[in-house]
């Protein structure tokens, strides 16, 4: 159990007025007359934002390379993740991946300066699933294509003939790498370090801008404290300072609404989330998943829109802070999580809570005792959305998708394209900024990016059931936020086992 259970049972705020009913009707946003147009940067978005995270790793599995990309429908990439330095510098996060294409001498030059890095926390160790209750579906990952040199920084810098007008940017720190933020922000000689470190960096490989991942300004758990606030306000300031108007600054934000008692009855939003961001950011993108995993207690949804704990909550909290909609980005996640030992009411029923460990669709045999349960959207259309051991059930209480195994008493949270629909019809009804999803390498086929860009209409699925859930109030997504496939460490430590790192 991941999540701090403080936090957890913190009380809880209520959001009546986002419970809205979601338009059913579709309208293309915007218009389709070519390919979307990115924002300018001047602190300001006048298009809708179309964007998606890509993980560097995703080169070692799925075998997915920057040249897969859909730069078509993309107007902002934001490459993942990059490493913030004690020191306030930054630097690559995988160098092998980051700096291919440089020469061994060029290469030597930037590894033997990086900063020494903590090393990664594995998720706590939990008994695994029985195996006999295994869903037993195997996954066959494509095939590499065998274009293991369109990876890294260079790779971006020399294709501005296939990125085109899509904006290029690096997504600094992440949930495994947040640890230096809160030491940076308040030291304004590191403050100055970082500012120009970033125009530094972003000069060097010739970058549109940066996105902030820090999970999360005041979290303990990256030394965070409630200064944290004042300190990300002053090191924006200096950051936009010093790389201009022209340059994109997004910020990756938790989507947790839950009171806790030490941060002054604040959620992490508020606590974190200073108006006076939006001064200096062009853009906040709101991770809006990860409510539910294996660290759930009950069956319940990863992504719910609606719901007193939901995505619309998340947003409605913003906006609340007085943070501009149209600087507010919506997340999806290209992925589900799997829960087993259900007690067959399905979604919103209970769970035991023996091990809630299933393997997913990255996780290795060997480490059954870190197994997620996380499946990418690409695995699940492959083996459970048209398998008839399963039903497609869509929820119209919280706008959420999944798949039930009755049989096996199986449910698997995620987001199909119909609820990225809604949530694309729902974005444009609040003048959101746009969309974005993590992580693109979990939808290769580009099925919810067409969603987000408006390129392809979802129809109403023809059954649906609505089976409301009565206790998503006792879950989190305060716990660990980008776990599994969303996980630098996850996956970079797949590929040291497979001797590759
Ligand atoms: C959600 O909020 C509404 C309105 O405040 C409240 O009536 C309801 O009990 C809440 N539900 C949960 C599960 O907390
Ligand atoms: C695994 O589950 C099966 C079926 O429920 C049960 O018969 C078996 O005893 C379980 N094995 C272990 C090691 O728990
Ligand atoms: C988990 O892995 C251990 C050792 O690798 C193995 O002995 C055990 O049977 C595995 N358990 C399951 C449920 O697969
Ligand atoms: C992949 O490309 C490399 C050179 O870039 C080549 O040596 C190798 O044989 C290729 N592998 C396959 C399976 O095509
Ligand atoms: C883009 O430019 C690179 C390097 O100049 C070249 O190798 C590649 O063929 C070009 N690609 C396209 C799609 O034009
Ligand atoms: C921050 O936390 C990490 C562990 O996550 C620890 O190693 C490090 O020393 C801390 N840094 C500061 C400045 O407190
Ligand atoms: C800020 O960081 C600098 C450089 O690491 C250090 O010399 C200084 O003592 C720090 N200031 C404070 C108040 O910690
Ligand atoms: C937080 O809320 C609790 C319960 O309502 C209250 O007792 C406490 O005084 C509040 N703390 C602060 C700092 O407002
Ligand atoms: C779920 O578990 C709780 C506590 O164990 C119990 O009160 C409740 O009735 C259960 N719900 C269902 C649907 O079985
Ligand atoms: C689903 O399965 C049916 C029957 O096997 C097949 O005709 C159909 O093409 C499949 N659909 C998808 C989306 O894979
Ligand atoms: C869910 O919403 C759709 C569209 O508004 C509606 O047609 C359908 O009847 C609803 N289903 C249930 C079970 O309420």
């Amino acid at each position: 159990m991941i999540v701090n259970t403080a936090l957890v049972l913190a009380t809880l705020t209520s959001f009546g007025s986002v419970l809205a009913t979601p338009q059913a009707a579709y309208q293309p946003f915007p218009p389709s007359v070519g390919p979307p147009q990115a924002p300018l940067g001047n602190c300001d978005t006048p298009q809708r934002v179309v964007g998606g995270y890509i993980a560097s790793w995703a080169a070692y599995e799925p075998k997915w390379y920057l040249s897969d990309v859909p730069y078509q429908d993309l107007t902002h990439l934001w490459y993942s993740f990059i490493y913030l330095r004690t020191d306030g510098g930054i630097e690559v996060g995988d160098p092998d991946i980051d700096l291919y294409g440089l020469t061994d001498e060029e290469k030597e030059k930037i590894v033997s300066n990086l900063d020494t890095r903590p090393p990664p926390e594995d998720n706590p160790p939990q008994a695994p699933l029985n195996s006999t209750l295994q869903p037993g579906i195997p996954f066959d990952p494509p095939v590499g294509k065998n274009q293991t040199e369109n990876i890294g920084l260079k790779w971006l810098r020399d294709h501005k003939n296939v990125t085109g007008d899509t904006k290029v940017m690096v997504a600094l720190g992440g949930w495994t790498w947040s640890h230096n933020f809160a030491a940076v922000a308040a030291n304004e000689t590191k403050r100055g370090v970082f500012a120009e470190s970033v125009k530094g960096f972003l000069n060097e490989w010739k970058l549109d801008g940066i996105d902030i991942d820090w999970e999360y300004p005041t979290d303990p758990r990256v030394n965070g404290t409630l200064e944290d606030k004042e300190n990300f306000v002053l090191l924006m300031k200096e950051l936009r300072a010093s790389i201009g108007p022209e340059k994109v600054i997004s910020l990756a934000v938790s989507a947790s609404t839950i009171i806790s008692p030490e941060k002054n009855n604040q959620s992490l939003i508020q606590a974190g989330i200073d108006v006076k961001l939006a001064d200096y950011v062009d853009m906040f993108n709101v991770m809006g998943y990860d409510f539910a995993g294996y660290w759930s207690e009950v069956v319940t949804h990863d992504a719910p829109l609606y719901g007193n704990i939901s995505v619309s909550a998340a947003i409605a909290q913003f906006k609340e802070i007085g943070i501009p909609a149209s600087k507010l980005n919506l997340g999806i996640p290209a992925y589900g999580y799997m829960f087993y030992n259900t007690d067959g009411t399905g979604m919103g029923g209970n769970m035991s809570t023996e091990g809630n460990r299933i393997q997913g669709t990255w996780d290795t045999a060997e480490n059954n005792m870190s197994w997620t349960g996380n499946f990418d959207y690409s695995h699940i259309q492959q083996a459970f959305a048209n398998n008839s051991d399963w039903t497609y059930q869509f929820d119209n209480a919280t706008a959420g998708s999944w798949l039930w195994n009755k049989e096996k008493n199986l449910v698997l949270t995620y987001d199909s394209a119909e609820a990225v629909q809604v949530k694309s019809d729902y974005a444009e009804a609040e003048g959101l900024g746009g969309m974005f999803v993590w992580e693109l390498s979990n939808d290769r086929a580009g099925d919810l990016v067409s969603v987000m860009a408006g390129v392809v209409e979802q129809p109403e699925a023809p059954e649906t059931s609505s089976i409301p859930s009565e206790k998503t109030s006792t879950v989190s997504n305060w716990g660990p936020v980008q776990t599994g496939s969303s996980s630098p460490h996850y996956r970079r430590s797949r590929a040291r086992r497979a001797g590759r790192v």
